[in-house]
């Protein structure tokens, strides 16, 4: 197996005190504290405690000498930050998405890649039936009308949804969490059914009653389309001005993968015309959306501020397995979550 070399720590910062002799990494955000003790007690450790992310040019600067980086999927990690820091040996993803990452550019320098796959799962699941349920329901819109004063008495026609049981879900993409949302499904009393490039059925132990449809036909079936696919250049508005012609006119949309899977001008016309029923986002093309974005003045639209693995029991997961990633890396062991295990094939 190859073992990558890890450089002096003392790099340009030229770092000292505690933690002095060990390889520097850079971690782009606070990770919960036994991950980052259990990562200082290996590492020089530079945490970035910004209120954002860092900007590129401050990931270049405090990249600088370091060996590892654990970014998150608001970083931009690509060749270009590897020519300015070619001393990075290993990048680990707080993510189980990696497309902020230029896989093929980190190949290429055999530098190893690690995600987050697996410990996301069911909280990403709930969220995503939380924004179903949220958009069927209109649980945003009947809260903001009690607290603009509109529930005037019980009206037999106020504020009436989708009814879930019975309702068909189509899942696009059958990965792991698209698999977890059909099992939520299925106890709801829907009936499911999926498209996947690559999946067989059945999809699982409990969802044998998950069909495997065609893309066009899961569109123009479903009353509620839920988004699990990974952003690739495949799946760049996968959903877009066609595919939302397809689906009914009440159907919802909802989306906890990545913003860029769908056309997102497409879907506020979708919206705005009734084309579809609703959206709910935990996702957008750009991110935070901005206060001006048409998304947030429509009524039938729910967007959640990308929360999806936002569960204390998951952040401490994802946290552990990616200081796990990044560990394994600057030891030249091979990655317990590696999204290109082809950097182990040839001598460095
Ligand atoms: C991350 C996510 O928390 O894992 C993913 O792919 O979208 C979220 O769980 C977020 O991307 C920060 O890295």
């Amino acid at each position: 197996m190859a073992t990558p070399a890890v450089p002096s720590p003392a790099g340009p910062r030229g770092a000292v005190g505690p933690g002095e002799g060990l390889p520097a990494v850079f971690v782009t955000r606070p990770i919960p504290d036994a991950a980052r003790a259990r990562l200082e007690r290996s590492a020089q450790v530079d945490v970035f405690d910004g209120a954002d992310a860092p900007t590129p040019a401050e990931l270049v600067s405090r990249c600088r000498g370091v060996v590892g980086l654990l970014a998150s999927s608001a970083d931009r990690v690509d060749g270009a930050l590897l020519d300015a820091c070619p001393q990075i040996a290993v990048v680990s993803n707080l993510a189980v998405g990696y497309d902020n990452v230029d896989v093929p550019a980190m190949t290429r320098r055999k530098v190893p890649v690690g995600n987050t796959p697996g410990v996301l799962t069911d909280a990403t699941a709930d969220l995503a039936f939380a924004l179903l349920l949220a958009t069927a329901r209109r649980v945003v819109e009947a809260r903001d009308a009690v607290l603009a004063g509109r529930w005037k008495s019980w009206d037999p026609g106020f504020m009436l949804g989708m009814e879930l049981s019975g309702s068909t879900l189509g899942i696009l993409g059958a990965g792991r969490i698209g698999r977890a949302v059909a099992r939520r499904a299925l106890g709801f009393g829907m009936r499911v059914v999926a498209w996947s490039r690559s999946a067989r059925a059945p999809l699982g132990p409990g969802l044998e009653a998950v069909e495997l449809v065609g893309f066009d036909e899961l569109l123009e079936t479903s009353d509620v389309v839920s988004v699990h696919v990974a952003l690739a250049p495949s799946t760049v508005h996968l959903v877009g001005a066609r595919e939302l012609a397809l689906m009914k006119r009440s159907a919802i949309l909802v989306n906890t993968a990545r913003g860029a899977v769908v056309d997102q001008a497409a879907l506020v016309e979708a919206l705005r015309t009734g084309s579809i029923g609703g959206a709910g986002l935990d996702v957008t093309e750009v991110e935070p959306i901005p206060l001006d974005d048409p998304l947030l003045s429509l009524a039938n639209c729910v967007v959640l501020p990308h929360i999806g693995s936002a569960t204390t029991v998951t952040r401490v997961a994802m946290a552990e397995l990616a200081v796990d990633n990044l560990l394994a890396g600057l030891s030249g062991e091979v990655l317990p979550a590696c999204v290109n295990p082809e950097v182990y094939g040839t001598a460095r």
